[in-house]
């Protein structure tokens, strides 16, 4: 069974598949309706922490699908405290299609989809957030037309939203540059992989601590939150370590006049992006958190009406075994 825990677990074929995918979804809704795909499936989503566009175009996917989405708030579940991560997965795996959860350990959302017989979405975690970076992909080609080959750059905290930009990136081919404050840098573990990816699909890599040097010539600037969600007793240590990496207008004139600027939201404004830039011409922060909804329903559609007999990775699999069985 598939789960979506990481960008590194899909191939750049799955990945671009599920971009086709959320595309022929867009149209379809733009269109009038999608067809309901989903019919009868239900959606527990487990929230630890809040979220507006996670858990509202999550809910409003399944709808648009023909399916229904559980709210569970943090109090309800006390996941890993009221009961345990394994016993929460195993008791709401026998009432719902599928778990999308929000956790603050990377570890709790893993105990979650090792114990689940359903599968899991990952809506954020202290390591990475998938769901975000496939909606980024997505409106990095809708609005660049592709990825292959052009330069994110991304300013600020080397965290969750950092690691799965990085990873969808070196993914499908995209240039990847990253500034970040002395020991707000993305951890070892991730950037090692990417180069594993990077290796593969001809990206570059940068690590830089100069945001000015960052944005120079990027295609797309990329920014989040200096205090991201669980860290907020070190708001004022953080502002003081991130002071010179607001992306303001004079920051953005150092990259290529046509670039795009995103933010996965919810923006500090006058922080880690001024007024002027998020509202913008280059802005095109809205149109991304709208692809959240494109993209998570194609990751839905992918994981709960395709498996498991449609899935790339099967019929790429089950097409090596055909080869491997002519030559014998
Ligand atoms: N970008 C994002 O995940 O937003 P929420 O925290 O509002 O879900
Ligand atoms: N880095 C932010 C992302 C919010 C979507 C956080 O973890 O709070």
């Amino acid at each position: 069974m598939r789960h979506f825990l990481h960008i590194a677990d899909y191939s750049p074929e799955e990945l671009q598949y599920l971009l086709d995918l959320a595309v022929k979804l867009k149209k379809e809704w733009q269109r009038g309706g999608n067809r309901p795909l989903l019919k009868g499936k239900v959606l527990g989503m487990i929230f630890q922490k809040p979220s507006l566009r996670t858990r509202v175009s999550f809910d409003m996917a399944m709808r648009h699908l023909g399916g229904d989405a559980l709210y569970l708030s943090p109090d309800e579940i006390g996941l890993g405290k009221r009961e345990s991560v394994a016993d929460v997965a195993r008791v709401l795996s026998r009432y719902v299609d599928a778990i999308m959860a929000r956790t603050f350990s990377h570890r709790h959302i893993l105990e979650l989809a090792q114990w689940a017989s359903v599968p899991v979405i990952n809506g954020l975690t202290d390591y990475n957030h998938p769901c975000q970076a496939l909606a980024d992909a997505l409106t990095i080609q809708e609005h660049k037309g592709r990825l292959k080959g052009l330069r994110v750059s991304y300013v600020g905290d080397g965290f969750n939203v950092a690691v799965s930009l990085l990873h969808i990136c070196t993914k499908l081919g995209a240039h990847f540059t990253i500034a970040s404050p002395l020991g707000y840098e993305l951890a070892p573990r991730p950037v090692e992989l990417a180069q594993e990816f990077a290796r593969e699909s001809g990206s570059q890599i940068t690590l830089l601590n100069d945001p000015r040097e960052a944005v120079r010539d990027a295609d797309v600037v990329y920014t989040d939150t200096w205090t991201s969600m669980g860290q907020e007793a070190e708001a004022e240590k953080r502002r003081a370590a991130f002071a010179g990496y607001t992306v303001n207008a004079e920051l953005l004139a150092l990259a290529r006049p046509d670039a795009i600027v995103m933010h996965c939201l919810p923006a500090h404004r006058g922080e880690e992006i001024t007024d002027e830039v998020m509202d913008g011409p280059q802005s095109v922060v809205f149109p991304q958190a709208e692809n959240r909804l494109h993209a998570q329903k194609a990751i839905l559609v992918h994981l709960l009406a395709e498996q498991p007999k449609r899935t790339p990775a099967r019929a790429t699999a089950a097409r090596g075994k055909r080869t491997a069985a002519r030559r014998k």
